[in-house]
């Protein structure tokens, strides 16, 4: 069985996802611990309720980002860690992190990437008028979502309701997220 450890900063849909996927064994793996760098972000509460240990680390605690992200690595010393996934965590990986966990850092997107980067994705595809929406699944470089792509999925929309194309969006990205993990996992 294989280690997880998810970073994430907000709502935590995908983080449900995933946990709900190892725990009904849909991923050959265990989610050992969330990472949050929000104290009231209600991923927490999700953890909570699905049993999985939470840390929160603020990243105003710290002087630098590098100071930041070693304290990070020294919590994730103690595990064997196999995949660490971001899941709306809304901070950009420096290359502390990276170097330690090199290869082994995704992320999740809501748009066709190299498209609209950063954050409101969906907004922006919809105010540029885009009819193939869009999630991709990522490898984690230095930049803004950035780095090899690992897969993607488009829906064509040609409308403008934004909460209707987003909810969809929603679902196909717990389900694509889940299969790139299944298909990474069973390569390492
Ligand atoms: C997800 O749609 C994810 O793709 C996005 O934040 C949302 C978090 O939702 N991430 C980014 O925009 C990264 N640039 P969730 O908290 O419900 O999983």
């Amino acid at each position: 069985m294989k280690n997880l450890v998810i970073f994430a900063s907000g709502n935590g849909s995908n983080f449900d996802a995933i946990v709900i996927a190892c725990q009904k064994c849909n991923i050959d793996a265990r989610v050992l611990l969330l990472i949050c760098d929000k104290k009231d972000a209600y991923v927490i509460k999700r953890a909570q309720k699905r049993g999985v240990p939470s840390l929160v680390i603020l990243p105003k605690d710290f002087t630098s980002k590098e100071d930041y992200e070693k304290k990070i690595i020294e919590e994730l010393a103690p595990y064997d860690i196999d995949l660490i996934c971001l899941a709306g965590y809304m901070r950009i990986i420096g290359d502390t992190l990276l170097s330690r966990y090199e290869g082994k850092i995704i992320n999740t997107h809501p748009s066709i990437l190299p498209s609209f980067k950063g954050i409101k994705a969906i907004e922006q595809a919809m105010e540029y008028g885009v009819k193939m929406f869009g999630i991709t699944i990522h490898f984690v470089d230095s930049s803004l979502d950035g780095g090899k792509i690992i897969d993607q999925r488009g829906i064509y929309y040609n409308g403008n309701d934004i909460s209707y194309i987003k909810k969809r969006l929603l679902i196909l990205e717990h389900r694509l997220y889940i299969s790139s993990i299944k298909k990474l996992l069973t390569k390492l």
